[in-house]
């Protein structure tokens, strides 16, 4: 990957989306508190503007004003969450859609009010979060690669991307990251995602590296208001049997004397330097938990047995992106 980009950080960051409630409470100044830890560990962080309809923002400002360490942030703008803003509709295969807004007007506006929500005069990371499906990528990455000169932004991504679109993309502006989901429980990046963020020397960001917890072994059922319940790998018969299958899993991490989730994530960093797992905890202990991955070498035979357990397509339920 494009060492000059990340060279600040740990090649494992810090998701702050569930600062905002989607998997159970949470509390703003505890959630600070959070969100200084990671920072001060040198890990990067990953919000949206549309996190919290742009609260996770003001957390995160907040969090920087409170350390001398300098913070790196990842923000991303597309999901419109402000009622008088419009956009075009996106099926995202998780029971509801997305209104995703590309064009270089909104885009200007969504970076100028990320700046000013997040107190800092440059972005370090920032990626369209969808791409709009109704307007030219090439308009779109265009309008990001203006706040690059404009110094507003340091570097630019996409997320929840095709191959064709990150290729294409890197035509007209590098891109530095790709961010979509990656882990043992959701392995189809590697078909395509993969190779082409490899050809383009660019590093792989995975979003719920967790598995949106279930990696850890603590997920085993869901509050009726828990956002996860619309993830069809966590319903009904499928979150059964992949429940099942995580129990392989758990027996290797027992062997290594380590935890689930520290196992999923050094299966993650094993996979390559240019990816970065962003898990996500609304408490400091799990943060130092699963940054003490990094320190964990699984063995060949470790890997291929988890290739043995969990390849492509192995945990049940489908989702479209
Ligand atoms: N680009 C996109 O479209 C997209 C989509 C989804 C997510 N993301 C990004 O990816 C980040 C991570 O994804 P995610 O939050 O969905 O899932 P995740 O990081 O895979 O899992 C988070 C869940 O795991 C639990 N957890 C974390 N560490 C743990 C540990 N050591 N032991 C036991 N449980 C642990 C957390 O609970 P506690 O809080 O109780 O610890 C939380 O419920 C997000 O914060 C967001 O920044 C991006």
């Amino acid at each position: 990957m494009s060492k000059s980009n990340f060279a600040t950080i740990k090649q494992i960051g810090y998701g702050a989306m569930g600062l905002e409630g989607y998997y159970g409470e949470s509390d703003d100044s505890v959630a600070v508190e959070t969100l200084v830890h990671a920072i001060e560990q040198g890990m990067m962080i990953d919000t949206a503007d549309a996190y919290g309809a742009g609260h996770n923002e003001d957390l995160i400002s907040k969090a920087i004003q409170r350390t001398e360490q300098k913070a790196f942030v990842a923000t991303k703008f597309g999901i419109v969450f402000e009622e008088q803003q419009t956009g075009s509709t996106l099926d995202t295969g998780w029971g509801f859609p997305l209104t995703i807004n590309g064009t270089k007007e909104y885009v200007a506006r969504a970076i100028d009010n990320s700046l000013e929500r997040l107190g800092v005069e440059q972005i370090d990371l920032l990626y369209a979060h969808y791409l709009d499906p109704n307007v030219a990528l090439e308009e779109t990455v265009q309008a990001m690669a203006e706040a690059v000169k404009a110094g507003k932004v340091k570097a630019i991504g996409l997320s929840n991307v095709t191959a064709e679109q990150v290729l294409r993309a890197n035509e007209i502006h590098p891109i530095a990251a790709v961010q979509y989901e990656y882990s043992l429980f959701r392995r189809e990046a590697e078909t395509d995602i993969l190779p082409a963020v490899n050809q383009i020397g660019a590093a792989l960001v995975c979003w719920s590296p967790l598995g949106a917890g279930f990696l850890t072994g603590e997920v085993k059922e869901l509050d009726a208001n828990d956002f996860r319940n619309n993830n069809p790998k966590m319903q009904g018969d499928n979150f059964a049997t992949n429940l099942e299958r995580l129990e392989e899993i758990k027996k290797i991490a027992v062997e290594y004397d380590i935890t689930p989730a520290q196992l999923a994530l050094a299966w993650l960093v094993a996979q390559g330097d240019n990816i970065i797992p962003i898990p996500g905890s609304r408490k400091t202990s799990r943060i130092d938990e699963n940054l003490a991955a990094l320190q964990v070498t699984l063995s060949e035979e470790t890997l291929a047995k988890l290739n043995e357990i969990a390849p492509i397509g192995a945990f049940k339920g489908a989702t479209l992106v």
